[in-house]
């Protein structure tokens, strides 16, 4: 499947067009409201910037939260208006709202190499509507924006998964094409997909069983090894038949987990030890047990260090590696351990193996900047979370189809 390219859309020609470009601007704030980790900001960049350079009156539309449809002020896409003007180093203005008067005002108004960005999208109902007549109107209303001869451009990868309206339908309304940050995920993620280096090794955390079962049994199929951490690893371990006590626990998937492990043997890699904590909290007393050791009413916050010491080997000893997931609750720096071994490892393998690492977004993306590793030690950091863990499963991404020959 051949993209529709951003270059194919420069070599058109944009100057003194309207292009309306998705991108993916939904980023962690702190409770002030400031924003603690820009990196999807700033892989939006080099698309606007060539577009902006080309002429384009740029319009981004953008989400923020679940607002659910309302317009609710902390999901505002103010604070990320502010950052991209630093980042451009020219006025981004935000619009009052998303599709209305006054959005249509300053689109009109817009003249070539100025950009607008549109309030949260998500703060029309219709944008996440699973009845597609309503996504088409706001789709409609959205397009109408890029006036005539405009363009789209997608480039919102943490989105493409997501059959929503300014990442889908408004792509059938206008002429559409793949932005360099969609291209480069796109093309860097199939090729893990497609053609890993062997050995081949998996790691997975997050919290939720349910939400990798898929991912788990299509990797499973592909991968030398499945390295399971983070929240959801306390499920397999009670599968097991530990004690895992007050860890994070999907009851009703312990008899999957179970199907699992009989399935897929020593493909699926377990911890063997663990960090445990009295209460959640930031400066909770830690100890480090065996599986069996969790004292009464604690929990697990971390993978304990012979099993980081071992996941760390496999990484280490591997051609190509996908990581997705945090091992541990590593905003609390003592619970961090399990996280940056198998960081560090993936920088380790890169540069001593020449094996192709790879970062799936969100948390496990936002975790290498919090710890401070460096990033150029990675063979590519995506964007997307959900995104590319569902491309590297083989789903359909309806965000990328739609820019799709
Ligand atoms: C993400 O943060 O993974 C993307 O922006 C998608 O957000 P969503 O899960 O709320 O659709």
């Amino acid at each position: 499947m051949a993209l529709n390219t951003l270059q194919q859309l420069l070599d058109e020609g944009v100057d003194g067009r309207h292009v309306l470009v998705r991108s993916d601007f939904n980023v962690p704030l702190d409770d002030e409201g400031n924003i603690t980790d820009a990196g999807r900001i700033d892989a939006s960049l080099p698309t606007l910037k060539a577009l902006l350079e080309g002429g384009a009156k740029v319009i981004v539309m953008a989400h923020l939260g679940r607002p659910k449809g309302e317009v609710k002020p902390e999901f505002s896409l103010r604070p990320v208006a502010e950052a991209l003007s630093e980042r451009l180093g020219q006025f981004v203005a935000l619009a009052g709202d998303v599709s209305g008067e006054d959005a249509h005002e300053r689109a009109n108004g817009l003249t070539e190499g100025e950009i607008l960005l549109l309030e949260n999208v998500r703060f029309d109902a219709r944008e996440t509507s699973k009845d597609d007549a309503e996504r088409a109107a706001f789709a409609k209303e959205l397009a109408a924006l890029a006036a005539d001869n405009g363009a789209f451009v997608s480039d919102g990868f943490g989105v493409v998964h997501r059959k929503q309206a300014s990442v889908y339908d408004v792509a059938r309304e206008l002429p559409a094409y793949a932005g360099y940050l969609v291209e480069k995920e796109v093309e860097t993620l199939s090729s893990v997909k497609d053609a890993p280096n062997h050995p081949y090794v998996v790691v997975l955390g997050g919290s939720k069983v349910s939400d990798k079962l898929g991912v788990i049994e299509a990797l499973a199929e592909k991968a030398d090894k499945v390295i399971i951490g983070g929240g959801m690893c306390y499920t397999f371990l009670a599968a097991q038949g530990h004690n895992v006590q007050k860890s994070l626990l999907q009851e009703d998937m312990v008899e999957t987990c179970s199907q699992l492990i009989d399935r897929y043997g020593d493909k699926l890699v377990l911890p063997t030890d663990l960090a445990v904590a009295p209460e959640f909290d930031k400066n909770a007393e830690k100890k480090i047990v065996g599986l069996d050791g969790i004292p009464e009413g604690w929990m697990s916050l971390d993978i304990g260090p012979e099993t980081a010491q071992a996941y760390a080997a496999a990484v280490k000893d591997s051609k190509t590696v996908f990581w997705n997931g945090p091992m541990g609750v590593f905003e609390f720096p003592a619970f961090a351990d399990g996280t940056k071994a198998v960081a560090e490892a993936m920088i380790a393998a890169t540069r001593e193996n020449d094996s192709f690492t790879v970062v799936g977004g969100g948390d496990s993306a936002a975790s290498v900047r919090t710890l401070g590793l460096d990033e150029s030690g990675f063979s590519h950091i995506s964007t997307g979370g959900g995104a590319s863990l569902e491309l590297i499963e083989g789903k359909n991404l309806p965000g990328v189809s739609v820019v799709s020959k």
